[in-house]
């Protein structure tokens, strides 16, 4: 590792520490604290995610280096501050709830920070930008944790959000992974597909996470060696408020239940038609078929065809036979 990510690297330990320090034992972090605590979080989660405060005077973070000796250019590459016109260093974050970013190897590489109450004028959630250490078209929160468990649980879990990582973590699941904020890249599916075969994506269940996790299909059909379930959660829930709303046992059920990537894809070209219409109809079954004929097993063909038919109400034997024809418009079989 070259000196200089080294010396970056500490400092970004050493405000991770504080800022931990401050939200678990200060008057400062009270208020974030109680809303973490609102939220479910137990202190245990807390500990173990590192989760952190900074108040708001945008001067903490500069006297805490300060202090420590840590140079101009060092602290301008740590990506904790902002610059106003004359070059001064102001912090970047204020008063929210941290959450640090670490590498497969532990190390914190960054952070997001989150505002207590949303507010219009604000970003929910601020990001480090990007550094030498911070790349985020790479980083999936909390994989030096979850990489060591995949082999035990069943693979790993894609979330769309690292809230609904910690609520997992907190319900029982400790293969969870996100992407932060940014769609999800190839880089990061084939960094998963070096450490397990097996891959579950459970995003929220509202109509963006819905098509989020169409897009993620995508990008993991091209890595072959990964075998993939989607989560479909109820109510347009994403998973710490499914968690909420029933509990770690019916969660752990729902990453069960999970929809082959085909049958994933038959439920997503149902939502946003309304099949009641014969046009709309006749659109599904002929985007459903190319689907199900990229199955080369003909039981679970039939099991796709079973689920168009209760869509539609045509007969799967029907639509079997128009199964040849979507083969021919068909792409490659999936493996
Ligand atoms: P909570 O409201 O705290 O439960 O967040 P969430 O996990 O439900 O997040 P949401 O579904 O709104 O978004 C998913 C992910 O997108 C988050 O984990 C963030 O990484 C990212 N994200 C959401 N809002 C913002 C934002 O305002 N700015 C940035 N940079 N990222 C965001
Ligand atoms: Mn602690
Ligand atoms: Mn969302
Ligand atoms: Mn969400
Ligand atoms: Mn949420």
């Amino acid at each position: 590792e070259p000196p200089e990510i080294t010396k970056q690297k500490a400092i970004l330990r050493q405000v991770t520490d504080m800022m931990h320090h401050l939200l678990v034992n200060t008057t400062s972090g009270e208020a974030a604290l109680a809303y973490l605590t609102k939220r479910g979080l137990s202190q245990a989660t807390i500990d173990h995610f590192e989760i952190g405060y900074v108040p708001g005077d945008r001067q903490l973070m500069k006297k805490f280096l300060d202090n420590r000796e840590v140079s101009y250019d060092d602290q301008r590459q740590s990506g904790l501050f902002a610059e106003d016109d004359q070059g001064q260093l102001y912090d970047r974050f204020n008063d929210r709830v941290m959450f640090p970013l670490k590498d497969q190897y532990g190390d914190v590489i960054g952070f997001s920070g989150r505002v207590l109450d949303a507010q219009a004028s604000q970003a929910k959630y601020l990001n480090s930008p990007e550094t030498q250490l911070f790349n985020k078209s790479e980083v999936l929160f909390n994989l030096d944790q979850a990489k060591n468990q995949f082999k035990d649980n069943g693979g790993a879990v894609l979330f769309e959000g690292f809230m609904d990582v910690i609520s997992a973590y907190q319900a029982g699941v400790p293969t969870g992974v996100a992407s932060m904020g940014t769609s999800l890249t190839a880089e990061q599916v084939s960094i998963i597909a070096k450490q397990t075969r097996h891959l579950t994506i459970c995003y929220d269940g509202d109509a963006p996470g819905q098509h989020a996790a169409d897009r993620a299909l995508g990008l993991v059909g091209n890595q072959p060696r990964l075998e993939v379930g989607v989560v479909v959660l109820p109510d347009g829930q994403d998973p710490d408020e499914y968690i909420k709303a029933h509990d770690a046992e019916a969660f752990q059920k729902q990453l069960k239940h999970t929809l082959t990537p085909i049958g994933f894809r038959l439920a997503y070209l149902a939502q946003d038609r309304d099949l009641s219409s014969d046009q709309a109809k006749l659109d599904y079954i002929d985007a459903g078929l190319k689907e199900v004929a990229r199955e080369a097993d003909p039981v679970a063909q039939s099991v796709y065809l079973d689920q168009m038919s209760q869509l539609t109400g045509v007969p799967a034997a029907t639509l079997a036979q128009s199964l040849p024809q979507a083969l021919q418009t068909a792409p490659a079989p999936a493996v």
